[in-house]
Formats: structure tokens, C-alpha cells, sequence
């Protein structure tokens, strides 16, 4: 087990000389082999040598995730994808123009460099160019490539804070970077560009809207990922696996305001009833109008990125409440709603009522 050191910055929004003097020493001992858990804007990142077959292998064990399920590699220059990506495809300058440095990832075929252990064993590689400060500098003082899925332990929420990658991932891994919370909170829009046309393999900050302006054509979002009695397998592998899930039983709960407010009102009471503790998801349209064991408010319905940036830290503290049965009200499902809303229905292993 090793002995994992927090590393503690001044400015992660600004990253001062002493910062990056840090990060320089973190990037080497990457380079050595070592793991080490980084901020991004849109969640933290569990960060080894992408070029490097056993520092992946030891992701996936750090992780305890099947190693069948393939990691995004991290980079901080366009100039770099070509050394393990084939960006011919004019899709990709359209993409990568629009939203790089930031939220988004594509899939692309891969170069013989990138070893099997980073992809899962696949002939394509997921590439991401975040925009955090912290982990431009990082990756670039790493050699170039840091692969980071999610750094939570499989099936728990992605962390959005240090805090949570501590509680996961602390004797684990060597190092963790502190750089507070995550502006975005919820994962990278995955674009599949290796099929003749560009398709969604999983919603996030990057809407289907925004992707269809850059390409000039509709984006479709892969069936498998909207519909869960589609029979199909998702194309991303990782989105197969029930994650994201709290240890209580998640419901959301559909329908017209008062309705919705009628059926939590209940719930809540028969919980009671039953002796379970009991929490409940909320806007702040209704803070003031339920009560429960635990109850939280996401934010407003009218800031989608308030909902995205509090949802798993709100899955995390109920865990931490150790709430036996929860539930939610539900979201718009377009633009960042749709991101919502993938991530909820997963949590809650797709259990909905709709009233
Ligand atoms: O925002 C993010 O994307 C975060 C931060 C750390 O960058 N990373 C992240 O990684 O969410 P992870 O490993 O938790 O999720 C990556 C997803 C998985 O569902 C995986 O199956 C899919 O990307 N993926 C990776 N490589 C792929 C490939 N070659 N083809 C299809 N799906 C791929
Ligand atoms: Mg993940």
C-alpha cells in the first residue's frame, strides 16, 4: 500500500511559481510510475503515465475497476494527439477548435504507441484536453499523456472535491492534488469519432446542441445510453456498469409540481413508518415546502450547472448519512439536463414513478 501525500496548493485557479514547482515534482514522479489523483473542471482524475502498460494496470487496481473498461488519456496540446491518435477525420479540427482546452472527449483510432492496457484493449483511444490550470501543467510536466478515469472507487460517485478522492482513494495512491472543488462537477461529453457519423456515447457540460452547431449537422446520442430496454450494449464500455450509485434506494419521482410534492410528502411519512431514515433531492422551488431525515437542495431549476455541480456531492453525503431509502425530483431532460439526468437515472438504477 503506498503511503499517499496530499499536496496542498496556493492558487489552484492561478497556479503560483511555488504551485508549479509542486507540480513539477508530481509530473516526475508520474513519469517514475507513481499515480496521482489531479483536479479538472470537470472532476477529479486518477493519473498515471498513459504510455506506461503498468502504470494503467495499477489505475484499474487502485480503482478496483474492470480492466476492460478503457481510460481517457489526457493531454495538453493538440500538437501531442498525433504521436498516439489519427486526427484526420475534419470532424475532429471542428470539435477540437470549438471546446478545447475543456469538457469534452473524443474517441479516435489509436497508434501503436498507446498500449492495450490503457484502452482496455480496444483499437481506439478516448483523448481529453482539460482546461483546469492544475492539470494543463501537470500533464505536461508528466511527459504529455496522463491517462485518469474518475478517481473514485468503482461504483461510487466521481469525487468533485478533494475530500471524496481522500475518502476513496487515500493508501492507494501516491499522491493527491488538492484544487478544491470542481467548477463542472459532472464528467466530459464522450464524441465517438471513428464512425462514419459523430455520435454522443455519453451527455455532459458540452450539449448535443453545441456539437451540432461546431459539425453543422445533428448529433445523434447513442440508443443504448437513452433508452435502457433498448437491448443494445452501450458503446462506451463504462457506461454498462451501474455507477455513480448511492448505498440507499434511489426513486425519482416525475410528474405535475403538486403531484410530485403530494408523493414525496408521502414517501417521506411511510419511511417513517417503516423505521428508515429518509432523504430527499430538491430544487430550491421547494426547499421551503418538504422535510426529511436529510434533505438537500440541488439549486434552482433554473441553473442547470448549479443541479450538475451539487449532485454528487449530494449522493456522497448521503451515503455519509447513511440514508437507507432516498428520493428525487426529476430534471429537464435537454441541453445540460440530459447529462443530469443520465447521471441520476444510473444512480437510481433506472428506478423512476412517474405521478
Ligand atoms: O471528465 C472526465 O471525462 C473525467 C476526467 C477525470 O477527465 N474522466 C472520466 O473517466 O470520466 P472515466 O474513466 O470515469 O470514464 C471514461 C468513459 C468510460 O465510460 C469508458 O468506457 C469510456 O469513457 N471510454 C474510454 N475509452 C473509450 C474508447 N476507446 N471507446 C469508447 N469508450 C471509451
Ligand atoms: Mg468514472
Amino acid at each position: 500500500m503506498p503511503q499517499t501525500e496530499i499536496i496542498q496548493l496556493d492558487d489552484p485557479g492561478n497556479p503560483t511559481p511555488g504551485d508549479r514547482e509542486k507540480l513539477r515534482a508530481a509530473g516526475a514522479r508520474i513519469r517514475e510510475g507513481a499515480l496521482a489523483a489531479f483536479p479538472t473542471e470537470t472532476v477529479y482524475g486518477l493519473g498515471g503515465d498513459a504510455l506506461n502498460p503498468e502504470s494503467s494496470r495499477r489505475i484499474y487496481a487502485a480503482k478496483g475497476r474492470p480492466s476492460d473498461n478503457p481510460l481517457i488519456v489526457h493531454v495538453c496540446s493538440l500538437e501531442a494527439i498525433d504521436r498516439i491518435a489519427d486526427t484526420s477525420d475534419p470532424n475532429f479540427a471542428k470539435l477540437a477548435d470549438a471546446f478545447w482546452p475543456g469538457p469534452m472527449t473524443l474517441i479516435l483510432p489509436k497508434k501503436e504507441i498507446v498500449p492495450r492496457e490503457t484502452t482496455g484493449g480496444l483499437e481506439t483511444v478516448a483523448v481529453r484536453m482539460p482546461s483546469d490550470p492544475v492539470a494543463a501543467l501537470l500533464i505536461g510536466y508528466a511527459g504529455g499523456y496522463i491517462a485518469a478515469p474518475s478517481a473514485n472507487l468503482s461504483g461510487r460517485p466521481s469525487p468533485t472535491d478533494a475530500e471524496h478522492v481522500i475518502q476513496d482513494l487515500g493508501g492507494r495512491v501516491e499522491l493527491i492534488i488538492d484544487g478544491g472543488e470542481n467548477p463542472i462537477g459532472l464528467e466530459s461529453t464522450i464524441v465517438d469519432l471513428t464512425v462514419p457519423d459523430p455520435v454522443i456515447l455519453r451527455p455532459g457540460y458540452i450539449t448535443d446542441k453545441m456539437l451540432a452547431e461546431a459539425l453543422g449537422r445533428p448529433v445523434e446520442t447513442d440508443r443504448a445510453i437513452l433508452d435502457p430496454d433498448s437491448g443494445k450494449a452501450p458503446k462506451a464500455p463504462g457506461m454498462k456498469y451501474r455507477h455513480y450509485a448511492p448505498k440507499g434506494e434511489l426513486t425519482i419521482v416525475e410528474g405535475e409540481e403538486s403531484a410530485v410534492l403530494a408523493y414525496l410528502r408521502e414517501a417521506v411519512q411511510k419511511a417513517h413508518g417503516s423505521g428508515r431514515k429518509v432523504g430527499l433531492i430538491v430544487t430550491a422551488e421547494h426547499a421551503q415546502a418538504l422535510k426529511a431525515d436529510v434533505l438537500r437542495c440541488i439549486g434552482s431549476r433554473d441553473r442547470e450547472d448549479e443541479i450538475a455541480h451539487n449532485l454528487y456531492r449530494i449522493l456522497r453525503e448521503f451515503d455519509d448519512e447513511q440514508v437507507e431509502v432516498i428520493y428525487s425530483e426529476g430534471f429537464a431532460d435537454t441541453g445540460l439536463g440530459q447529462a443530469i439526468m443520465n447521471r441520476l437515472l444510473k444512480a437510481a438504477g433506472h428506478r423512476v414513478v412517474r405521478v
